[in-house]
């Protein structure tokens, strides 16, 4: 199933999400109606509460699909090691046709656990390790605009709140 993906102004989207505790098939079904819904956008990354759930959860393809098993799906996912910077253009599937330019660290290693609860530790580097942070900070409720210059930041919000005005939002 495709589920909506709120945009930004949603205020689901700037809270912090709820650790998940229960590995049940409701979990199950919502990792793979995320799967379904980032392929589909197409996007390399989405976070639950971009659909509306405010829990713990990832699922991260850096070939949106392209490429067979690419697929991660991460609970609880934490951040657990950092490494070098990069400084590339970043966008979001919640703030559709806007990007920004932000700082992210070059390696990570993220710990987390799969849909059956078991301990998972994985390391992301250049486009993975953003893709990493960029939904960890989700979880966060922490967006990419958040990163930017307040000038650059404030341009989008105005644009976008222009889009809201003439219903293209
Ligand atoms: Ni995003």
């Amino acid at each position: 199933m495709i589920l909506p993906i709120l945009k930004y102004g949603d205020p689901l989207l700037q809270r912090v999400c709820e650790p998940v505790t229960m590995f049940d098939k409701a979990l199950e079904v919502l990792a793979k109606n995320m799967v379904g819904t980032m392929y589909a956008a197409p996007g390399v990354g989405l976070a639950a509460s971009q659909v509306g759930v405010l829990k713990r959860l990832i699922v991260v393809d850096v070939t949106a699909g392209e490429k067979q098993g690419q697929l991660i799906t991460l609970v609880n996912p934490e951040i657990i090691n950092k490494e070098g910077e990069q400084y590339e253009e970043e966008g979001c599937l919640s703030i559709p046709n806007f990007t920004g330019r932000v700082r992210r660290p070059y390696r990570v290693i993220v710990s987390g656990k799969d849909l059956q609860g078991r301990e998972r530790i994985v390391e992301g580097e250049g486009l993975l390790s953003r893709v990493f942070s960029h939904e960890v900070d989700h979880l966060n409720g922490v967006l990419f605009i958040d990163h930017l210059g307040a000038i650059k930041r404030d341009i989008i919000k105005r644009k976008i709140r222009k889009k809201v005005r003439a219903g293209e939002w």
